[in-house]
């Protein structure tokens, strides 16, 4: 479930490093990282498409988490990335991060940003409204630039998971409805413009997902939709992209997949479907985020109060909060936490871990079973790794945590942490 295993002298340890020797070092709030344990999530993604035959491209989605460093470790590991804003093509682009193998979403890209991906020559934009399609077009042609592009669409699945995070239904801001008609008109309209190379087709049906059925049946709607296309268009597209969404594991009620799991499921459906109409197998592209970062990531915080109300509940208060971790606030996000400088001890209290933001809502876990909590110890949460950090904030204007990687009982500062100098920079 965790980064997080005990040395011989019973600490807790990330990466061969024990949670003590981090705190000391970089403080608290920490975000810490298991470097190998990013690189063999990604790696179980490549070797599931390479197992399956499929031609295929793994991107990133740097939503999840990104820095620098985190988007070389990505081209080290032979990904491709998924950026959906400037400012994250332009960290990868700051990376050094081969633009031929950046893809780039957004429902509303500006022209700004567009044109700043062409100068880049990324490898693809996915397109996502009529507006954009005309726009990029425009923009293309100006240059005289051929560029690559999939059409995002709504294959009207509904996945299982926490509606704010759900995005394959017809009733969705992205994309082009399949149902609706609107992808086949979009489609058509892409076809006919001479500085558009359509790859092929692109949906998400949404995040933390952990059944299978979801991606199967959408697979089975984007494989009638292309065949449709052949018919009407004489045409065949060449890629096929599915999104990210493969679900992790919080607490121990969530059971997510073996990664292979999900991939087999998935190339097996393209083959299935795209056999059945006789379609030349597609090359099977994913964006997975959470799925790679999120177990790898654990977030240290030092215990600052206590408040214990007789027959009701004890709060614990840490250093951090919703500024570092906004799931729990934004979608009652569930957590699990031990105490990291006595992960042995036995768990004794129920308490309910509340941040340190001037807010009722700011709690990172209710209800959870630790040793006697005191003043200074080290409290570790799990599976932080993803729209942790990327979603993290300055409410109250505390700085966002630094962050770091660990590999072989190495760590090093991936993202310094925030100063109160940082805080009023950009103050006039
Ligand atoms: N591709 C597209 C087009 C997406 O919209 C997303 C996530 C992904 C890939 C990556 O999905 P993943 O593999 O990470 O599930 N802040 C929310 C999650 C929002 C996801 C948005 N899109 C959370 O903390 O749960």
């Amino acid at each position: 479930m965790t980064a997080m295993e005990t040395n011989v002298h019973g600490q807790l340890e990330i990466g061969g490093m024990s949670t003590d020797e981090l705190t000391a070092a970089y403080g608290t709030p920490l975000m810490v990282y298991d470097e190998e344990m990013i690189r063999e999530k990604a790696r179980s993604f490549r070797e599931a498409f390479i197992e399956s035959g499929l031609e295929f491209q793994v991107a990133y989605a740097s939503k999840a988490f990104m820095c620098k460093e985190m988007v070389r470790l990505a081209e080290e590991e032979n990904l491709s990335l998924d950026v959906v804003s400037g400012g994250e093509l332009y960290t990868a682009l700051q990376a050094g991060f081969p633009a031929g193998r950046i893809h780039f979403h957004g429902n509303n890209k500006s022209e700004e940003e567009l044109v700043m991906a062409l100068e880049a020559e990324i490898g693809c934009f996915v397109v996502d409204s009529f507006l954009e399609l005309e726009l990029l077009h425009d923009l293309a042609k100006e240059r005289e630039q051929q560029v690559n592009i999939l059409l995002r669409v709504t294959p009207g699945v509904e996945a299982h998971t926490h509606d704010y995070i759900m995005t394959g239904q017809d009733d969705s801001k992205f994309g082009f409805g399949i149902s609706t008609g609107q992808a086949d008109r979009a489609m058509q309209i892409a076809l006919c413009k001479p500085y558009y190379t359509v790859l092929g087709i692109h949906s998400h049906i949404g995040s933390q997902i952990f059944e299978l059925d979801g991606f199967q049946q959408a697979i089975t709607v984007l494989s009638d939709f292309l065949q449709g296309v052949r018919i009407e268009c004489d045409v065949v597209l060449p890629v096929l992209n599915i999104g990210g969404g493969f679900g992790v594991r919080y607490t121990e009620e969530d059971k997510p997949l073996p990664i292979s799991d999900y991939i087999k499921a998935i190339t097996d459906s393209v083959k299935e479907s795209f056999g059945e109409n006789g379609y030349p197998l597609p090359e099977v592209w994913i964006e997975p985020g959470r799925s790679i970062v999120a177990e790898a990531g654990t977030t240290l915080y030092k215990v600052g109060s206590k408040k214990i109300i007789p027959d009701v509940r004890t709060y614990v208060s840490v250093d951090g909060g919703m500024t570092d971790n906004l799931r729990p606030a934004l979608y009652g996000a569930k957590y699990h936490a031990v105490l990291a400088n006595r992960p042995n001890e036995e768990c004794t209290e129920l308490v309910s871990i509340a941040g340190k933001c001037c807010e009722s809502g700011d709690m990172l876990i209710w209800d959870l079973m630790l040793p006697p909590v005191n003043f200074g110890d080290t409290l570790a949460v799990f599976s932080t790794g993803a729209y942790g950090y990327s979603m993290a904030n300055n409410y109250n204007r505390i700085p966002r945590p630094a962050v770091v990687f660990v590999k072989d009982g190495e760590s090093r500062v991936v993202i310094e942490r925030e100063s109160y100098a940082d805080l009023v920079r950009l103050d006039r």
